[in-house]
């Protein structure tokens, strides 16, 4: 079955950071944890290229528009091919195949009588491209998520109804239990839409922003940056051109935080709604990465955790390593170099120096060769047993937050299972005596099969390091795929012992 998996498209007004790494990252594990399933994927991630705020900073720019969105864009696309991100369409809304999809949904929606022209006044935030209602803002008349005063403006615009869609979505949100996962995001929502929804400003004048779609009936305008940005989840797919479009849309999954709910679970279900085509399959919504200790990542406080630095440290699979087993699912979540070396340790200790110590044996003792499972107790049994049981487990759920962090945490807790029985066992103190031959060789291959189901299992989170485990028990061409035998690496094999899988880090 195909599955389509989708990011926000991120804002070009800065350079990328942990956040959006985070997201395109989670992604990415998502996708290569439904190809060990069997399932393909089609993966999108990208960035938003039009509105205010992006129009601003190309206006502080010596640059043309075009090459300030190439450059910035750019940056996003090669850290993410840095960090090992298997999109398959990197979506720019600059694109003119997705202006024109954004341009026929107008039309269409517009000659259905959907849209109104009417003079507004409202206070508008940049940072989050949307009006605000003065019960949005804080105590001082700021927006919360930005800490500015909205810009009072009154100008004329076009408008889309959303209020005769309210009760139709808080049914839908009833009636699908799992549609927006966790579901106190369902709630959350549910809330939103207690009052009367406003109507939806779908244009903005060109006289106040020119980075945009034009209206396709009336050129005085372009279209709300908000309006354009979802639609990308669907000109991907080429809509309205694509016979195959409802079968792959039917499995489609939105990953988005917290902070654009709104947008993606009331005003797109309800574009969609009005355009005949059904909502989304599931909207994965997780929280925030805040600094060490709670606080905010500022410039100003200097904890901003910049992905590019943070993989020159640490490498690029144990950023998402810890990206992936320590984003909470009841709130925020805490990123800091400190932090990321903690969690590279306990990679390190739990995994990378249990492979080199094992290796090691097998070289000294065993001629480099896999050594004889024969002997094997039911105590070695039981250990790959118990390790490949949880590992399908987990790969028999669905694609979801939950699964994810609890794949991050079946790997750590067989790696734990794997050292205390490497350390009760004592291999080192059976290799030197030949009476122990056979339950020396026992221990050993337990050993190296455990690491292999473990690399069988972190190859979505960290595929890099988990081609090595294989090709370091003697695997060539190591295929990933949801299959856990216990007891099954070839007795013979060579191994082979590389470097380090999380060598020491210098201290800067
Ligand atoms: N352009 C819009 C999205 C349009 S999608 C149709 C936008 N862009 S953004 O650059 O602000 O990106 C927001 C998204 O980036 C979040 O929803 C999340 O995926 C990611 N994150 C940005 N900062 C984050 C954190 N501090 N923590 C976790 N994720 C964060 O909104």
């Amino acid at each position: 079955m195909e599955k389509y998996i989708t990011t926000p498209i991120y804002y070009l007004n800065g350079l990328p950071h942990i956040g959006h790494a985070y997201t395109s990252i989670l992604g990415d594990v998502m996708k290569k944890f439904e190809q060990m399933r069997g399932n393909n994927v089609y993966y999108s991630t990208g960035t938003d290229e039009h509105g205010q705020k992006n129009q601003h900073s190309i206006e502080n720019s010596e640059l043309s528009a075009e090459e300030f969105l190439q450059r910035q864009s750019d940056n996003f696309r090669n850290l993410f091919i840095n960090l090992g991100i298997d999109f398959d369409f990197f979506v720019r809304t600059s694109r003119p195949e997705h202006q024109k999809i954004v341009q026929e949904i107008l039309q269409n929606i517009y000659d259905r009588g959907l849209i109104v022209k009417k003079s507004y006044e409202g206070l508008y935030c940049e940072g989050c491209e949307q009006f605000k209602k003065k019960s949005d803002l804080d105590e001082n008349g700021h927006c919360p998520d930005h800490k500015t005063a909205p810009k009072a403006i009154s100008e004329e615009n076009y408008f889309f109804k959303l209020e005769p869609y309210r009760q139709w979505l808080i049914d839908y949100i009833k009636s699908h239990p799992d549609w927006i996962q966790p579901a106190k995001y369902a709630n959350e929502v549910l809330g939103m839409l207690k009052e009367p929804l406003e109507d939806l400003c779908i244009s903005r004048p060109k006289s106040r922003v020119w980075l945009g779609v034009e209206l396709p009936f009336d050129t005085n305008y372009v279209t709300y940056i908000w309006f354009d940005a979802l639609v990308n989840y669907i000109s991907t797919l080429n809509f309205g051109h694509n016979p195959d479009f409802e079968n792959i849309w039917s499995n489609s999954h939105h990953l988005i935080a917290k902070d654009i709910l709104k947008p993606h679970c009331i005003y797109w279900p309800i574009m969609l709604h009005a355009l005949g085509v059904a909502p989304v399959k599931h909207y994965f919504i997780h929280g925030y990465w805040i600094g060490e200790g709670g606080v905010k990542m500022s410039k100003s406080l200097g904890n901003v955790v910049d992905p590019v630095e943070m993989v020159d440290i640490f490498g690029v699979d144990a950023l998402r390593f810890y990206l992936i087993n320590n984003m909470t699912m009841a709130g925020d979540s805490q990123i800091s170099p400190d932090l990321l070396k903690q969690g590279y340790k306990i990679l390190a200790n739990n995994i990378g120096n249990l492979q080199m110590r094992v290796l090691k044996m097998v070289q000294k003792n065993l001629n480099s060769k896999v050594p004889s499972k024969a002997a094997l107790n039911d105590e070695d049994k039981q250990l790959l047993n118990n390790i490949a049981k949880r590992f399908t487990s987990v790969f028999r759920k669905d694609i979801g937050l939950e699964t994810i962090s609890e794949l991050a945490e079946s790997i750590i807790s067989a790696g734990d299972a794997t050292n205390a029985y490497f350390a009760a066992n004592t291999p080192w103190v059976l290799a030197k005596d030949p009476a122990q031959k056979d339950r020396f060789e026992a221990v050993v291959y337990t050993t190296l099969d455990a690491l292999r189901l473990i690399g069988n299992a972190l190859y979505p989170i960290a595929p890099t390091t988990a081609g090595k485990i294989e090709t370091s028990l003697g695997i060539e061409n190591p295929q990933f795929v949801a299959e856990f035998k216990p007891m099954s690496l070839a007795e013979g094999a060579a191994i082979k012992v590389g470097d380090p899988l999380f060598p020491m880090i210098e201290e800067k």
